[in-house]
């Protein structure tokens, strides 16, 4: 624990901006430091999966960094890094106005991914993927995007590595968010709303579920790769914005920057919070911190994933294999799931509206190292508009799970005196979120908590795994 600040205020720097040749040069793959790796990908068939059975969804140099537990440190492609010195480093900001405003001695800090264009930290992994897809050779990507910052942020990347790029987007953020849409046709993308009816996979959903047509990423990640399989020539893979091990390991660029800058502050982390969706960013994070811990340098590290009470993934759902996806296309993902077929409500909040998380996230959940909380989105809009105006950032909505647990646990240090060092993920802005922000201030938002008898809707999608799990992931 850290000392209670006097001079800090005036030593340290709202902002700390470390020198562009201070980006790292490695991804930190976390796997190889955890004491029981994640269980391995799957097929249905209960088979682990292997090289060749990924190799057609996803570009191969992708596929080595998934089914890689074993190696450390990736070196990032200098065509990579080139990129993330237009928008990089990111800076890490120290939270003065929040704190004083709470009355805390905690020190908050928070790492700020929105410095881009696509408005979130989605671009560190998209500019990876997008680079080996063309290094491989192929002409097309796909993706789906729930908020949109991963699609935009892919649409970026596809421009600039001359890649033709089809994404799914979830309808309800298709329709809450145009703009969205138009940025990533401004970047050549074509977007189209899923459910949709261009796919086989799109129409089954809109004929099984007629009465809900407002999507969910799992329907939209099964029409993107099923879309990806269809481009002539094989020419066309898959690219996920989220839950991979491939895409935590590409985001430990957010976690490795703040560790670089801390260390220059001389300040160390007593909790480190994130907001998950498929837990990318907060695996990226947590990644060298989380590293600490494994290893026993810094064993009393408290790590916080904070989801939506809407779609409770970590602290209500099953650990158990599942499809990452709806249409049940993809291969298996031991990890907390609410079911493939858990539709979340249309919460504000797009990209936490997964049904799933990182098998590296689950992983560390299930073993005690990582703790879960769930919050209601009206605390979370309201913990959004209190920080941007104090620290005149207007978070994504998002982002704005992990500013409320923050400042919670600022708040607590108030009661207790304890002055503890609070890092936060602050992923990304929230500047196309205006309908939801509107209708929080308009005081029609509502909280959507799922019954158990919805749960239990949901964990019935669970498929049986031949040798490993019976239908529903209890046994
Ligand atoms: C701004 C922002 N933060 C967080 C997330 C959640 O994604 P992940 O859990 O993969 O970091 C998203 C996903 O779309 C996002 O757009």
């Amino acid at each position: 624990m850290s000392d209670v600040q006097t001079t800090t205020h005036a030593t340290e720097p709202y902002r700390l901006y470390l020198n562009e040749d201070q980006i790292p040069k490695r991804w930190y793959n976390l796997r190889a430091d955890m004491p029981e790796k994640p269980d391995p990908i799957r097929l249905p068939n209960g088979a682990v999966a292997t090289h060749a059975d990924l190799a057609p969804v996803f570009a191969d140099k992708l596929v080595d960094q998934e089914l890689d537990d074993e190696t450390p440190y990736f070196d990032i492609p200098a065509g990579v890094l080139e990129m993330y010195k237009v928008y990089r480093p990111s800076p890490l900001c120290r939270a003065y106005n929040l704190e004083r405003a709470l009355g805390t001695p905690a020190k908050i800090f928070y790492k700020f991914e929105g410095n881009n264009t696509s408005g979130s930290h989605k671009l560190n992994s998209a500019l990876a993927q997008a680079y080996y897809a063309h290094e491989q050779g192929l002409s097309t990507i796909t993706t789906e995007t729930g908020a949109g910052q991963w699609g935009t942020a892919l649409a970026e990347a596809a421009a600039h590595y001359h890649l033709d790029l089809d994404v799914f987007m979830v309808r309800c953020s298709y329709e809450q968010k145009p703009f969205r849409r138009n940025i990533m046709e401004t970047f050549g993308a074509n977007v189209t709303p899923s459910p949709s009816d261009s796919t086989e996979v799109g129409r089954r959903m809109l004929a099984e579920h007629p009465e809900d047509a407002s999507g969910s990423l799992g329907t939209a990640i099964s029409e993107a790769v099923e879309r990806a399989l269809h481009v002539p020539e094989n020419r066309g893979r898959y690219q996920l914005g989220s839950v991979l091990n491939q895409v935590v390991l590409h985001q430990s660029i957010i976690g490795l920057e703040s560790y670089e800058a801390l260390r220059e502050l001389g300040e160390y982390p007593d909790i480190v919070i994130g907001c998950a969706g498929g837990g990318s960013n907060l695996g990226g994070l947590i990644a060298p911190f989380m590293r600490d811990k494994l290893t026993g340098v810094h064993p009393d590290t408290r790590f916080i994933a904070v989801e939506p009470a809407s779609c409770p993934s970590l602290t209500r759902g099953r650990y158990a294999y599942d499809f990452a996806d709806t249409g049940q296309t993809c291969p298996l993902c031991k990890m907390y799931t609410l079911g493939n077929g858990f539709i979340p409500s249309p919460d504000h909040a797009g990209g936490l509206r997964y049904h799933g998380m990182s098998p590296i996230v689950s992983k560390l959940h299930h073993d005690g190292y990582l703790d879960a909380e769930a919050v209601l989105q009206t605390d979370v809009f309201a913990a959004a508009e209190r920080f941007a105006k104090l620290e005149t950032i207007l978070p994504a909505p998002e982002s704005a799970h992990a500013i409320l647990v923050a400042m919670r646990e600022a708040e607590k240090c108030r009661e207790t005196g304890e002055a503890k060092t609070i890092l936060f993920g602050l992923t990304g802005t929230g500047y196309f979120d205006m309908v939801a922000y509107d209708k929080f201030n308009r005081g029609e938002m509502e909280d959507h908590v799922p019954s158990d008898e919805e749960l239990e809707r949901g964990f019935a999608t669970i498929p049986a795994v031949p040798g490993i799990q019976e239908a529903g992931g209890l046994a």
